[in-house]
């Protein structure tokens, strides 16, 4: 139907015909002629209606926006004076000479070239009409470019892409499970994968050495900009390969991806053990574009009268730390003080003690601060000292748990780096290794990866004697403060696996009951075997600079897990329940805790 795309008009085929199809994305009536701006995957470009052809003119004038249609035109050069620069096709306009209305278009219930205005609902529930914003398009084709990168990528070193079941048995990585149930085992429930965490390891002991998937994961879990209940994985997994090797197969295909489509050098990607992310910058996945660190002080206040500094000081599960803001003691107000003691009060901490330095040189009279008074001059001295504060910043305290301290001061080193333009542009990748196999959650052990994760250098026996000192040999990839991807080296001996279960609470009887094949599988001759998984869409959320990775997604949920477009999920059929065996309990009745 046509002859070439919209957007690949240009000077070559002056005086040429063309026929173009796609939709008016603009109609300008200047009286006499009429401007089209036609529409299609790959760009727009300027029609005009001249008087010449009073029947084709007739017919442009009852053109609408988003009408699709289809247009034959000679291409002609624009005068000089009318060139567009901004406009890929801007040197050219095609002249209409048949214009044929494929489909009208009703006025559109969202506005296209002013999207701000569009709700987020109203842009999913009617998605397809968002998605031909350029913006959009111009993503969901970034995002099967990267795929198709990864897959070169990938399949160049040897990996081969394998599809495992997604109708499969529940896949512990932490979040709920969606669950289907089965109409032929009526009351037994198939879960949707959180991910193809065991398949993938079965394929290693089927002998498949490098296996990869472009895989659909599900998670019943509360939704953030980054978290969709279902997405998208790059899952790998490797045998008799180390972390290390892992680490750099996985480190070239995000390098080459960033080098092809973005024509950006990532550099070195650093390794940062947990702890030391943690203690300097609050979080397990720091953004290192950000330079404000988090400095540890209790030593210098475990001797001070303030109760609020020396309590926690003293204490061995406290911490007394603090983020010292370069030239931020004269751009941050007393309101901006009280704005940001709210925030961190989000993260539990009950205040955001600060001091002003004001003048270095003037010693204690030099600084500004609500709780100078408590403080002796040695230990402000100290402090100073060991922030290398000077003059004109702005330092501000956190004094409590130590989980409290490291999450709020976390929060605050990134809203902080964000709201005075410390952050700066660009790429800051690294590797956090050195993860705890285990934490501890109101006295329960929880696997911080999850149970397959072998420990780094220890046997079953060490293991179990002291798990929650035990690292694991695990790795994620972080970039800019988003986690791109995580995983680790296996377990692949059964004893190792049995003691991991154990330490987790998981009874024999359970352990049989839920990983029995794996546990069985892991004596048939297991190669030692280890991967890692990407989020794909986190990826293509940072290489497009999208906020959210419902942007890069052509159909994602809503923050509640709905679907605003099919109105899923919605209510089943009574008859298909009774077929499948499941009753459903209307939303009021409140749901049995114990269960
Ligand atoms: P993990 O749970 O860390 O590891 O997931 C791997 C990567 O998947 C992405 N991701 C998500 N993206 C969008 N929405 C979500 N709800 C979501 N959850 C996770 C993240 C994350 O880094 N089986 C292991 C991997 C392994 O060990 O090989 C796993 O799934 O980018
Ligand atoms: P108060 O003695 O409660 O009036 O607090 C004096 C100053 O210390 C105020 O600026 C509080 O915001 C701050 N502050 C109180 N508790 C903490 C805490 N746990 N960590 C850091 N600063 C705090």
């Amino acid at each position: 139907m046509r002859s070439l795309f919209c957007g690949e008009v240009n000077e070559s085929h002056v005086e040429q015909e063309v026929t173009l199809c796609g939709w008016v994305n603009r109609r300008r009536d200047l009286g006499a002629v009429i401007f089209v701006d036609l529409r299609d995957r790959e760009g727009i470009v300027q029609v005009v209606f001249d008087p010449d052809l009073a029947e084709v003119l007739a017919t442009a004038n009852t053109l609408r926006n988003e009408f699709c249609v289809q247009i034959k035109g000679k291409v002609r050069a624009r005068p000089e004076t009318q060139i567009n620069k901004d406009m890929a096709t801007g040197a050219i306009e095609v002249l209409g000479l048949e214009l044929n209305i494929i489909s009208k278009a009703a006025p559109l219930p969202l506005t296209l070239d002013n999207h701000q205005k569009n709700s987020e609902e109203q842009r999913l529930k009617y998605r397809y009409l968002d998605l031909r914003r350029p913006e959009m398009t111009e993503r969901l084709r970034f995002r099967a470019k990267v795929t198709s990168q990864v897959r070169a990528s990938l399949e160049k070193q040897g990996f081969l892409d394998i599809e495992t079941p997604i109708l499969t048995a529940a896949t512990p990585e932490g979040a709920r499970d969606y669950l289907v149930p089965s109409r032929t085992q009526k009351g037994n429930f198939f879960a949707l994968p959180q991910s193809p965490q065991l398949f993938k390891q079965l394929l290693m002991m089927s002998g498949m050495e490098r296996y990869y998937q472009i895989v659909k994961c599900f998670r019943d879990e509360d939704l953030r900009a980054d978290r969709q209940p279902e997405f998208t994985q790059i899952d790998i997994e490797t045998s008799f390969m180390s972390a290390d090797q892992v680490m750099a197969v996985t480190e070239t295909m995000i390098r080459e991806l960033f080098q092809s489509l973005l024509n950006v050098d990532l550099g070195d990607f650093p390794r940062m053990p947990y702890s030391e992310a943690m203690q300097r910058f609050g979080s397990d996945k720091p953004d290192l574009r950000n330079p404000l660190e988090i400095v540890d002080v209790a030593d210098i206040l475990k001797d001070v009268e303030f109760k609020v500094f020396s309590g926690p000081a003293n204490d061995e599960n406290g911490r007394v730390a603090v983020i010292c803001v370069p030239g931020a003691a004269s751009k941050v107000s007393r309101k901006n003080l009280d704005d940001y003691t709210k925030y961190v009060n989000i993260y539990g901490a009950k205040g955001l003690a600060w001091l002003k330095v004001n003048d270095k040189d003037a010693g204690m009279e030099g600084l500004q601060s609500p709780i100078l008074k408590f403080l002796p001059e040695a230990a402000v001295t100290e402090l100073l000292a060991r922030t290398n504060a000077q003059t004109g910043d702005l330092i501000l305290f956190g004094a409590d748990k130590n989980t409290v301290v490291t999450e709020a001061l976390g929060a605050l080193r990134l809203k902080l780096g964000e709201d005075l333009g410390l952050t700066v542009e660009g790429w800051k990748p690294l590797w956090v290794v050195d993860f705890p196999m285990f934490e501890e959650i109101d006295g329960n052990m929880h696997a911080l990866h999850h149970p397959f994760t072998a420990p780094s250098d220890l046997t079953a026996q060490e293991l179990e004697a002291n798990p929650i000192g035990a690292l694991s040999n695990a790795y994620d990839m972080v970039l800019n403060g988003c986690e791109l991807g995580g995983g680790s080296v296996r377990i692949h001996s059964q004893e190792m696996q049995a003691a991991v279960f154990r330490i987790l609470g998981i009874s024999d009887d359970e352990a049989e009951e839920k990983f029995g094949f794996l546990l069985e599988a892991l004596r048939y001759g297991t190669p030692p075997h280890a991967g890692l998984a990407f989020g794909l869409d986190r990826i293509v959320m940072l290489m497009t600079g999208a906020t959210s990775i419902r942007d890069v997604m052509a159909f994602p949920k809503t923050t509640t897990a709905a679907c605003p477009l099919t109105n899923a999920p919605g209510r089943a059929n009574p008859a298909q329940l009774v077929e499948l065996g499941v009753q459903a309990i209307p939303a009021e009745a409140k749901a049995d805790d114990s269960e």
